[in-house]
């Protein structure tokens, strides 16, 4: 059989039952013994599709299901993701003797994705991730209230941001595309929203998500993913993340009073916030202010041919696995997990229990408060343009 009627079959499959479950892989082993190019297309088109859980949603009042997505390259490295706030849900990748872990921290079934005290493990946040002073701004003499859900200031999209939502899905070839409609005035904001997110897994262990949106009337936008990382293994603790060795390529930062930005860009230099050579979590963190960091960081600018700027590196040194992280974005929030809860109140994976630094976050991002602040990157998108976001994660292992 011919790849082309594969895809074929397997597009009119997933518009079906969504119960069905397939992978690609199988279907190509039925090719009367001719690896070479099949062998190949394995690599390239392994996304399985299977039904996480159900949840029954208040609002709507009915049962919504929801379906999980796996890439899976030829190193044994795989990426989950669900159609709950397009949500990551694991990601597998080998340490340097090749054992596996998930350095991913989440949940094993929807009831984890739906405890209040979620702190937006893995999820697509939006519409502008981050903070807005006051939860308002204006848009050309016009001024919109947003949903002010921390505080007196708006946080990660509002009450039910992007992370909430139940995204479509569709898969092409290796990568799958979570797409998400959000309509005028949802958490206050203006216009039309549509937002695809597509996400594919390199047989570099390059994990890239492009995130597009387009909107009918100017909007702020501001999109990213809160997957939170420890590289030792999602269950391993504060113990190891304050083992990695951290590089952040930013040579300034956005100081902020109760987390909104005051408005200045300030040099990272002689500050704790300077992490332009590796340095140990377990020193960097008792030196910040807060004992943690939860900063945005003005990522260095450069003229690369893909339009990607390293943002920064993250080592943990006893299992050898590296992470590094490119973005198109002039910013990344750096967010040691500090408002985990130190007790056992944050049941995660596998029966673990999540606790405060036991992660990392590297969040690409405009930076926080860009719609009042004139003097930070423009973060209104207007109509017939596009947002175009892109965050790549590559996962290797130094020995
Ligand atoms: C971001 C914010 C933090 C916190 C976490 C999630 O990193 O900057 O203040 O809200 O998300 O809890």
């Amino acid at each position: 059989m011919s790849l082309k009627i594969m895809v074929y079959i397997i597009k009119s499959l997933q518009s079906g039952p969504a119960a069905v479950s397939l992978s690609v892989t199988l279907e190509c082993s039925s090719a009367r013994g001719r690896p070479s190019c099949c062998e190949q297309a394995h690599a390239k088109m392994a996304v399985e599709e299977d039904i996480f859980g159900t949840f029954f949603d208040e609002e709507t009042k009915t049962d919504v299901l929801v379906k999980r997505f796996t890439l899976k390259n030829s190193n044994n490295v795989s990426v989950q993701i669900i159609t709950y706030g397009a949500t990551i849900t694991t990601i597998n990748i080998p340490d340097k003797n090749g054992t596996l872990a998930d350095v991913n921290l989440g949940f094993d079934d929807m009831n984890g994705y739906l405890l209040s005290t979620n702190p937006y493990f893995g999820a697509v946040v939006g519409r502008v991730a981050n903070r807005i002073k006051g939860a308002r701004f204006s848009i050309k003499g016009q001024q919109y209230n947003v949903a002010a859900n921390r505080g007196e200031n708006h946080l990660h999209g509002g009450i039910k941001g992007f992370d909430k939502k139940i995204w479509a899905a569709n898969v092409e070839g290796s990568k799958v595309t979570f797409s998400y409609l959000s309509k005028d005035g949802e958490e206050g904001y203006p216009g039309d929203l549509l937002v695809n997110v597509t996400y594919s897994l390199s047989e570099d262990n390059e994990l890239v998500l492009e995130m597009k949106a387009t909107c009918t009337k100017p909007t702020p936008v501001n999109l990213t993913n809160h997957a939170y990382f420890n590289l030792a293994g999602h269950n391993e603790g504060a113990k190891e993340i304050y083992e990695h060795e951290l590089m952040l390529n930013a040579d300034s930062y956005t100081p902020a009073v109760d987390a909104i930005p005051t408005g200045e860009i300030v040099p990272v230099k002689g500050t704790p916030f300077d992490l332009q050579t590796p340095k140990l979590l377990k020193k960097a963190i008792p030196e910040t202010p807060e004992n943690g960091y939860d900063n945005n960081f003005c990522v260095i600018q450069k003229n690369t041919e893909n339009g990607l700027n390293l943002v920064g590196r993250a080592l943990h040194p006893k299992s050898g696995r590296v992470m590094e992280v490119f973005t198109n974005q002039p910013g990344v929030q750096l967010y040691t997990a500090n408002f985990v809860p130190e007790d056992d109140s944050l049941p995660g994976k596998g029966g673990c229990f999540y606790k405060k630094h036991g992660a990392f976050c590297l969040e690409t991002q405009n930076y926080p408060n860009a719609v009042n602040q004139a003097n930070f990157p423009n973060s209104v998108l207007l109509p017939g343009q596009a947002y175009i976001h892109t965050a790549l994660y590559k996962f290797s292992v130094q020995k």
